[in-house]
Order: structure tokens, then C-alpha cells, then sequence
């Protein structure tokens, strides 16, 4: 393991994987169980009782053992046949790997863009939809993790229902910590995730797909090319294998689920309200605290991300710009993300996801990055007692 001289591991401030959720910790040391069979059925039942409550759903919930992307390209080879269109909403490199996905599984791609950092109006979604009266579907990312956004979810569905468009959307780094309304605003596919703002482990995707999206899929007229992408064979496996508590077409990790299980348990106790509002207030502070150093964040306030935070580097640092991240692991065993695709060196992502939501732990990032940054030859203001002047008695 990745210890100092005292034994204390390195902490996790990149958006994901996040530190584990204390509930999952306890239930890593449980022993192994079947991902089949009578005493594992109500376990993963009450699992996805648990992921629709997150969701907000009554439409259907299934896990996936994958990571997000395979669960992303489930939802876009099942929904979408070659050669239909697309309008995929771009604003960074996980928006942009979503129209990849649908452009290399044959569909015609509209990519509807906006700067890094910026949001892609929706009345622009509505202007294209209304010039492209065929589009099947459209694609967005709730949360684009690699800028700090918070994409108008809510907008988007709403002009994807008005032009009748299927809509799919990755929640994977907002789920279960950014408001989410699968029933409410409309949405057709969706893609939650364990180990960001849940705290849990990887290993288990939860997806919702709505009934107008099964609909969409029977009513195909050629069937995906693919067995485990395919919508169509977790229907057969969900209708035929439930009753031998096996309704997926592989094996599941159970440690995975029961991980997800505690993590979900957990953040309904807190309250859905109350552990979205805790990443509201946590990243508000944390900016404030950012731009009180004397360094920049990337997006406007209005379109800030409450998980994830992008911290520009100064332009005279960008050839250095990985030692920032390199001395925060090495001296202060903190690990922080870096900028994917063009903002590599350029921007320094921090997560609080979760637990990483407090003072606790963003006390000591904050001090931590003051002092790589004097290391580095820049001297910043101190942005602890800003945070904590924002966040008062809450954090
Ligand atoms: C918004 C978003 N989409 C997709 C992914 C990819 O997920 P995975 O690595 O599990 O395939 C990530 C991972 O960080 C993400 O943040």
C-alpha cells in the first residue's frame, strides 16, 4: 500500500475514486457471498431499491458489473440503430468520449459544442432539434468531471421530450450527489456510478431506462450487433433468471453490491437533500477559498460543478504544470487530478465527493496546495480561514 513512515495512505482528492464511505469500509471485511441464489435474490433487489431511490425513478433499474463506459455504450448501441442521428452535447473530454461512442457504433453524430468550461445553451439543443426533426436521440453529461460543469440537465430533457428525442445521460460523477430526477425531468437512460459522490467501491453500474426507451428498443428494426451492450439480452436475463436470483447475463461481483448497498443506506440517511446540499455549500466555499489565494477556478460560478472544482495554473507554470500534483502526493500524500486532452498541465482537479465533502478533508488541501505552490516559487494567499469563514458550522 502507498504509505509514509507512519503507515497513513495516501488521500484520495482526485473526483474518483473517492474515500470510501465509512459503511463501505465495514462491509469490505464481510465474507464472500453467490451473486446468485435465494439468500443473495433480496440483497440485490433491495440494492436497486435503493439505486431507483437515488435515480428517482419507478421505471426499471438494473446494475451493471462494468465500468461506466460499457454501461454508456449499452445505452447508445440499444437505443440508437447505424446510421440514425444523434445530437450529442460536447463541452469536454467525457461529453466528447460519449459522441465517440455513438459516431464509432455507426450513428450520424451532430456534436453541439461549447467552449471548455462553458455550457451549451439549451436553446441551442432546441434550434438543432428543430432543424433535425429525425433525431433518435440525444446525448449529455450531467456532471463533465474533466472542467468542473454542471450541465442543465433539467433544460435538456425538457427540449429532448418536446422534440420527442430519447435522451441519455451520464451521471456517473454527480450521482447521488447532485439532484437527479430520472421520472421528473424526463430522462430515458441513465448512468449512475459507485465509487464518486457515493463513496463506494468500483465494480457495479446502476442504470435506469425508462419505459419510452424499452419501447424505442422494441421497436427497432435491426437488432444490436452485440451480446452484452444489448438491451435486449439483460430484458431476457432480467425476465427469465429472476426467479434463480441470477437476472444478469454474467457474474456480478457481490462485495461490489453490498459496497453500493451500504453507500446508498448511508446517503439516505443523510438525506438526499441534505448530501446535496453539503456538496453545494462544501464547493462553494472551496472556490471562494481557491480565488482568495490569488488563483483562478475554471467556470463561471453560475455553472460550477458542486463535486469537482478546476483550478486554472498560472500560464507561467504550465511546463511544470504536473509537479503541482506530483509534490501534493509525495510531501503531503494528498492526491489530486490533473487536466485530460487539451488541459493537460493547464488545470489541477480536486474532488469533494461524499466524505471528501468537508472541512476535514479540505482543510488540509487547501494548506497543502499554499505550500506546493511556495515549493513551485508562487506565494498564495492562505484560503483556509475563507473556507472556513463559508462554511461556518456546517462543513
Ligand atoms: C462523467 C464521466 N463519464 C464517464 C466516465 C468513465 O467511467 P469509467 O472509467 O468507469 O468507464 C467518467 C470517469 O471519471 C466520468 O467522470
Amino acid at each position: 500500500m502507498n504509505t509514509n513512515f507512519f503507515g497513513e495512505r495516501t488521500v484520495l482528492m482526485i473526483p474518483g475514486p473517492t474515500e470510501l464511505h465509512p459503511a463501505v469500509q465495514r462491509v469490505l471485511n464481510s465474507p464472500i457471498m453467490a451473486h446468485y441464489g435465494p439468500e443473495w435474490a433480496p440483497v440485490y433487489n433491495e440494492a436497486l431499491k435503493l439505486a431507483a431511490a437515488i435515480f428517482k425513478t419507478k421505471q426499471e433499474v438494473f446494475m451493471m458489473p462494468t465500468p461506466g463506459t460499457v454501461a454508456l455504450e449499452t445505452g447508445v448501441v440499444s437505443l440508437v440503430e447505424p446510421g440514425e442521428k444523434v445530437v450529442a452535447v460536447v463541452n469536454g473530454f467525457f461529453s466528447e468520449r460519449l459522441a465517440d461512442i455513438a459516431s464509432l457504433t455507426g450513428a450520424e453524430t451532430i456534436k453541439l459544442a461549447a467552449e471548455l468550461g462553458k455550457v451549451v445553451d439549451p436553446n441551442e439543443l432546441d434550434k438543432v432539434l428543430s432543424k433535425n426533426k429525425d433525431v433518435k436521440a440525444v446525448l449529455a453529461v450531467q456532471n463533465e468531471t474533466s472542467t468542473g460543469v454542471l450541465n442543465p440537465i433539467p433544460e435538456y430533457a425538457k427540449v429532448a421530450r418536446q422534440h420527442d428525442a430519447l435522451f441519455v445521460v451520464d451521471a456517473i460523477s454527480s450521482y447521488g450527489g447532485v439532484e437527479m430526477e430520472f421520472d421528473g425531468w424526463g430522462i430515458d437512460f441513465c448512468v449512475g456510478y459507485a465509487n464518486k459522490c457515493l463513496g463506494s467501491i468500483p465494480g457495479t453500474v446502476p442504470v435506469a431506462v425508462s419505459e419510452k426507451a424499452w419501447e424505442a428498443f422494441r421497436k427497432r428494426r435491426t437488432q444490436p450487433r452485440s451480446f452484452f451492450t444489448n438491451l435486449g439480452v439483460w430484458r431476457h436475463y432480467i425476465d427469465e433468471w429472476a426467479p434463480i436470483g441470477h437476472p444478469y447475463p454474467t457474474t456480478i461481483s457481490p462485495h461490489a453490491v453490498l459496497c453500493f448497498k451500504a453507500a446508498a443506506e448511508a446517503l439516505l440517511q443523510e438525506g438526499l437533500e441534505n448530501r446535496y446540499s453539503r456538496h453545494r455549500l462544501v464547493s462553494a466555499a472551496f472556490r471562494k477559498a481557491v480565488r482568495s489565494m490569488g488563483l483562478e477556478t475554471l467556470p463561471e460560478e453560475r455553472d460550477a460543478s458542486p463535486v469537482v472544482t478546476a483550478v486554472a495554473l498560472p500560464s507561467s507554470l504550465w511546463k511544470d504544470g504536473g509537479k503541482v500534483g506530483q509534490i501534493m502526493l509525495q510531501k503531503h500524500r494528498i492526491m489530486i487530478g490533473g487536466g485530460l486532452a487539451q488541459l493537460h498541465n493547464k488545470i489541477i482537479r480536486i474532488g469533494h465527493m461524499c466524505v471528501t465533502a468537508s472541512s476535514r478533508y479540505i482543510v488540509p488541501t487547501l494548506a497543502a496546495l499554499r505550500d506546493t505552490f511556495q515549493q513551485l516559487g508562487y506565494t498564495l494567499n492562505d484560503g483556509v480561514e475563507t473556507f472556513m469563514k463559508n462554511i461556518g458550522d456546517s462543513g
